[in-house]
C-alpha cells in the first residue's frame, strides 16, 4: 500500500502542444508530444488524486484513471483550465501553449502566391499568468522550456506569472525536452527554493517532482 499524499485533491495537468489554425488545412504547432504531461497527469492518479488532463493534439494512450479533456488552440485550453480551475488544488501546466496565433483564420484554403506569403501573428492568451491573477488556494506550477540563461529566466516566469513553481527543462540537452521519453530538470520556487534532478525516464521523474513539491509544501497542508 503506497502512500497517496493526494487524496481527495483535484489536481489539473495541461499537456502536448497547441495548434493554431493559418486555413482549413494547416496549422503553426510546437514539437511537445505530450509525454512529459501524460506523466505528470499519470503520477498524480498513483499519489491518489482526482485528474482531470486537458490536452492539446497528441498520439497517446490516455492514463488510467485520468479524465481527458481533449483542446486544439492555445485558447480552447485556457477555456477548459479555467472551468476545472475553482476547485482545483493543483495545476500543473506542462502543455507547451502556442505565444502567437495567426491574426486571421482563413475559412478556406489559402491560395499559393507567386510572390510568397506573409503571416501576420497575433500574442494568445498567456494562460499561466491568467492563472496566477486568479487563484485564491491554487497551487500553481508552471514549466518553463529554455535554450539559454535556465535560471535567469525560470525565475523571471515564477515571478512574472505568480507561480508557486516552475519546472525548468534545458531544451537543448540531449534526451532531455520535447518529444523524448526522459528529461533533465531543475524545480525552482519561492525564497531561492532549488532542487536539481538528475536525467530520468517522464514517467519516473513526474512522481519525484511531485513528491518533491509536496514534502515542500508539508505533505500539502492547505
Ligand atoms: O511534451 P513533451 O514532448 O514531453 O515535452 C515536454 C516539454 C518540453 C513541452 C515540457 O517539459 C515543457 O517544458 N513544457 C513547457 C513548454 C513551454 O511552453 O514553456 P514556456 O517557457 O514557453 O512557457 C512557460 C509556462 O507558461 C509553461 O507552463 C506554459 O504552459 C505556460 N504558457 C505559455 C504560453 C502561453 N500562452 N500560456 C501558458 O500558459
Amino acid at each position: 500500500n503506497r502512500p497517496q499524499p493526494l487524496k481527495g485533491k483535484k489536481v489539473v495537468v495541461t499537456a502536448g502542444p497547441t495548434r493554431e489554425r493559418i486555413d482549413p488545412v494547416r496549422f503553426l504547432t510546437n514539437f511537445s508530444s505530450g509525454k512529459m504531461g501524460y506523466s505528470m497527469a499519470e503520477a498524480a492518479v498513483r499519489l491518489g488524486a482526482e485528474t482531470v488532463l486537458v490536452s492539446g493534439p497528441v498520439s497517446l494512450p490516455v492514463p488510467a484513471g485520468v479524465q481527458i479533456v481533449p483542446v486544439e488552440s492555445a485558447e480552447d485550453m485556457f477555456n477548459a483550465v479555467l472551468a476545472e480551475f475553482d476547485d482545483a488544488d493543483l495545476v500543473i501546466k506542462t502543455a507547451a501553449v502556442a505565444d502567437y496565433r495567426p491574426k486571421t483564420a482563413h475559412g478556406k484554403k489559402m491560395k499559393k502566391q507567386e510572390s510568397g506569403q506573409t503571416l501576420e501573428l497575433e500574442r494568445t492568451v498567456d494562460i499561466l499568468k491568467e492563472l496566477g491573477e486568479r487563484k485564491t488556494h491554487q497551487l500553481l506550477i508552471g514549466f518553463a522550456a529554455e535554450t539559454n540563461d535556465v535560471e535567469t529566466y525560470a525565475r523571471g516566469k515564477l515571478h512574472k506569472k505568480n507561480a508557486d513553481y516552475i519546472i525548468a527543462n534545458d531544451v537543448t540537452e540531449k534526451d532531455a525536452g520535447f518529444n523524448t521519453d526522459s528529461n533533465r530538470v531543475t524545480l525552482y520556487g519561492k525564497n531561492s527554493f532549488e532542487q536539481t534532478f538528475p536525467l530520468l525516464p517522464k514517467t519516473e521523474l513526474a512522481e519525484q517532482l511531485l513528491t518533491a513539491i509536496l514534502e515542500k509544501e508539508d505533505a500539502y497542508d492547505r
